[in-house]
């Protein structure tokens, strides 16, 4: 984004921060004009732990968690709910999301270091990414992880190798890429033919796997698995990858006998980053998804398999706002008003990256209407570096707390040190308290890494 196009018909809502509705957490309440999440006044949270300042509420979380548990249930007992730790991950997350009684999954011997640590139970983990080292699989293989969604018949081979060698069998999924385009950014569209992950079912390469699986020693194959993409408004895409991959499950059983006992849907449910979003709830989710396999299960006389699902986004996005501290504000006659915060694409790369759209609020004037227009700026050396653009927001000074909504997931998870801007930490809000679970980078955290 070199050059951000000012949008003539940009006009301030008069919204106050309580009516950016389904964006914000669910404990967000306003309190003599501050904005305060699980009980804690935001602009104390601002100036107790700086800016900028990554806040998470943990009822939101919990309740998000509960919801999927709930609502997958109740059509069908067998379905467990993966939550996907690329969207958010730190040791407390993990913890939370044991807590909880869902499982985790990794895409990195990263993120796996830090469930491990977090005492999570590697049984209850699935490894996923599609370029796995040998180092990522011996650790899921040693350390007992409970799937490893495998991606490549190189990659089968690997584990068959290595879990033969450790002298156990690998439980694992196959990943099918059921051909289907969601309705999404074309970036975080996976389920389409052409995709680098998984297996795809028209070239013969998905049974391939499948049966090769079956038939290594090294591997104990479970089920399918399939991700069709991130941020997904019309569960009608699911429907259609459902289809799809049943009837895959038919000819398994036609060609090899071997009856799939797991189905893994992945994640994507989209969420509201703003007003006018209306995505679908987890209860129409959760009904379409189990509905629509029990149903074409049913159809292919197929047993129902045991359920997966994966979401992250619609767990931590709305849970999660960041804090900054507003600092200049660029008043370009005819042109537009930069209000500049102390952080940005370090912190939250998506508009930048996929020309996300984020809502603001000061969190210390957020009863009042949002009655101008500006465009907020990061603080780095890119014109692109913006949060958002051409947004209503309270009149604002130098020295107030911007907060912006819906940052819960994906942004500290993408986070990059750039310009060295040391990376914020994160604050989770519960019942009036505030905790700190992952602290603010030092500079000495910046050079760490220099051996000399
Ligand atoms: N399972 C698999 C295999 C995935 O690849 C993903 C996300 C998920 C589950 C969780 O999807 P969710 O429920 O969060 O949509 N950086 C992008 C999103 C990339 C998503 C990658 N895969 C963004 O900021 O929008």
């Amino acid at each position: 984004m070199a050059h951000i196009a000012h949008d003539p018909h940009a006009r301030p809502d008069g919204k106050t921060t309580m009516e950016l509705g389904a964006v914000l957490p669910l404990t967000a309440e306003v309190r003599h004009d501050h904005l305060f999440i699980g009980g804690v006044d935001t602009v104390e949270l601002a100036q107790e732990f700086g800016t900028a300042l990554y806040v998470m509420d943990e009822e939101h979380i919990r309740v998000q968690l509960r919801n999927y548990l709930e609502w997958t249930r109740y059509h069908w007992r067998d379905v467990d709910v993966v939550y996907a730790g690329k969207a958010f991950i730190c040791k407390a997350m993990c913890r939370l999301v044991e807590e909880e009684g869902c499982y985790l999954d990794v895409s990195s011997g990263g993120e796996l270091a830090i469930a491990l640590a977090a005492g999570f139970p590697a049984q209850r983990i699935l490894a996923h990414g599609n370029n796995k080292t040998i180092r990522e699989l011996t650790e899921c293989i040693s350390f007992g992880v409970g799937r490893i969604v495998v991606d490549s018949l190189e990659e089968l081979a690997r584990i068959d190798r290595l879990a033969l060698e450790q002298g156990t069998t690998q439980p694992i999924l196959i990943r099918v890429t059921p051909g289907i385009v969601a309705d999404t950014h074309e970036y975080i569209q996976t389920g389409a033919e052409d995709s680098k992950f998984g297996f795809g079912l028209r070239d013969g390469l998905a049974m391939e796997a499948v049966r090769e699986a079956i038939a290594l020693n090294g591997i104990d194959f479970k089920g399918l698995h399939m991700h069709i993409g991130s941020q997904i408004f019309a569960l009608n895409s699911y429907a259609k990858a459902i289809e799809v991959i049943v009837h895959f499950m038919e000819e398994v059983r036609a060609k090899t006998g071997c009856v799939v006992a797991e189905l893994d849907t992945g994640g994507g449910l989209g969420i509201a980053y703003g007003v006018p979003d209306e995505p679908a709830t987890i209860k129409q989710y959760g009904k379409v998804i189990v509905d629509d396999i029990k149903e074409h299960c049913e159809q292919h006389a197929l047993p129902v398999p045991r359920i997966l699902v994966e979401p992250g986004r619609s767990i931590v996005a709305n849970a999660g706002v960041t804090l900054y501290t507003v600092g200049t504000i660029k008043h370009i006659p005819g042109v537009r008003t930069y209000v500049a915060v102390d952080g940005g694409m370090t912190d939250n790369i998506r508009t930048a990256l996929y020309d996300a759209h984020y809502e603001p609020t000061i969190a210390n004037k957020a009863a009042r209407p949002r009655d101008t227009v500006v465009t907020i700026a990061g603080k780095h050396c890119e014109s692109g570096d913006v949060i958002a653009v051409d947004t209503p927001l309270q009149h604002t000074e130098d020295g107030d707390v911007l907060c912006v909504f819906a940052t819960g997931a994906y942004c500290q998870s993408m986070a990059s040190n750039y310009n060295k801007q040391v990376r914020p930490g994160v604050v989770f809000v519960r019942d009036d308290t505030a905790r700190l679970v992952v602290r603010r980078e030092t500079y000495e955290d910046l050079m760490r890494c220099d051996v000399e």
